[in-house]
């Protein structure tokens, strides 16, 4: 990976819970451009990681982390070493906006949602309150609003999931943000509009050059939208690479089960499904979480968690079966 483009940098990122670790020891660098697709089943820690990134980890759980750096406009913006206020001034709605899958909780239940879409333009960009009117319903529009105007009026109580869901993404792509950090953002969404809204997304961000995190449990929309994917498992990214390699070669075990279970629906094979991956509950048990069914598992794998393998195009995979260093290499045939 170039070093001139990256524009996110993320190394050693752990979110706790007491002595419980939720994220363990998270890094990767993104280009600008880029869009990586955040996989892995339900708990698997992508919230909380797209939280941390963001620098918005839930009250309760703590953060820390070697290095999370944003570089855009030739600066970079250390991001731990910003205070919650510098990160509301500077940062949040401005360089950086989120879209939050439990989008209802950030609007107040007491304003319409066109006041609040037009007060956070107002406040994040120099609109006058009708520029910011004319942007607010120009967006509805686009993310397919029904009744753009009526809804504009509407409390947020009067409006279903997925209607708020389209305001929180018509608000965040107003802000035409550098970073986006999109928490299964079209979840709730019939497909049809899912696919309309990730089409109108990766359009604008394209045009932006903006470099995108998204968190989803669907493969077929990480194969579309993203170039490049990290795969989550209980709080640790177990692969990260490029989206062709990783639809064709996935490297990890346990990427080649997310890959079945989504693909291959009918499979025949009576075994089918029934790999069990180690939860976060065995914690007496020690080495690899896929010790239990991997049937490529040695004597090693089960003394320790393995190493990363990091390869040369900036790649890597968590699996003691690889040889770091050499790209070609791999044990596990398709
Ligand atoms: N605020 C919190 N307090 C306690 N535990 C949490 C909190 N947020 C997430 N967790 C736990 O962290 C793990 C990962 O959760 P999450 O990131 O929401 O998963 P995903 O988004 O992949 O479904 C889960 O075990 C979940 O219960
Ligand atoms: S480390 Fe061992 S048990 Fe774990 S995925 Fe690799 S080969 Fe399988
Ligand atoms: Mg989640």
């Amino acid at each position: 990976m170039s070093e001139k483009n990256i524009s996110m940098h993320v190394e050693g990122l752990s979110v706790r819970l007491g002595e419980r670790y939720l994220l363990k020891e998270v890094g990767f660098k993104l280009n600008s451009g880029d869009v990586l697709g955040l996989i892995g089943e339900t708990g698997s820690g992508k919230t909380v990681l797209i939280d941390a990134i963001g620098r918005n980890t839930a009250s309760g759980l703590s953060m820390e982390a070697e290095k999370l750096d944003y570089m855009t406009d030739g600066q970079t913006i250390d991001m731990l070493k910003l205070k919650e206020d510098e990160l509301g001034d500077a940062i949040w709605g401005k360089k950086l906006t989120f879209i939050l899958s439990n989008a209802r909780s950030r609007f107040s239940p007491i304003m319409t949602v066109g006041e609040q879409f037009i007060n956070i333009l107002k406040s994040n960009t120099n609109m006058t309150s009708q520029e910011a009117e004319k942007k607010a319903r120009e967006m509805f529009s686009l993310v397919q609003m029904p009744d753009p105007a009526q809804n504009m009026r509407n409390y947020p109580h009067e409006l279903s999931g997925g209607m708020i869901q389209r305001v929180e993404i018509a608000i965040a792509l107003a802000m035409n943000p550098k970073f986006l950090l999109a928490d299964e953002p079209t979840m709730g969404l019939d497909v049809t509009v899912q696919r309309q809204i990730l089409d109108l997304m990766d359009g604008l961000f394209k045009k932006m050059d903006s470099t995108v995190i998204l968190a989803t449990r669907d493969l077929g929309i990480a194969a579309n939208y993203c170039n490049k994917i990290a795969v989550l498992h209980n709080g640790n990214i177990v692969e990260f690479g490029d989206v062709k390699s990783f639809f064709a070669n996935p490297r990890h075990p346990y990427s080649r089960y997310l890959l079945k279970i989504a693909f291959v629906a009918n499979d025949k094979d009576p075994k089918f499904g029934q790999k069990v991956y180690r939860s976060e509950k065995d914690t007496e048990k020690k080495g690899c979480f896929c010790s239990g069914s991997c049937e490529r598992i040695q004597e090693e794998c089960l003394k320790k968690i393995p190493d990363l393998c990091r390869f040369p195009d900036g790649s890597f995979v968590r699996c003691s079966q690889y040889e770091c260093g050499r790209d070609e290499h791999g044990c596990f045939e398709n």
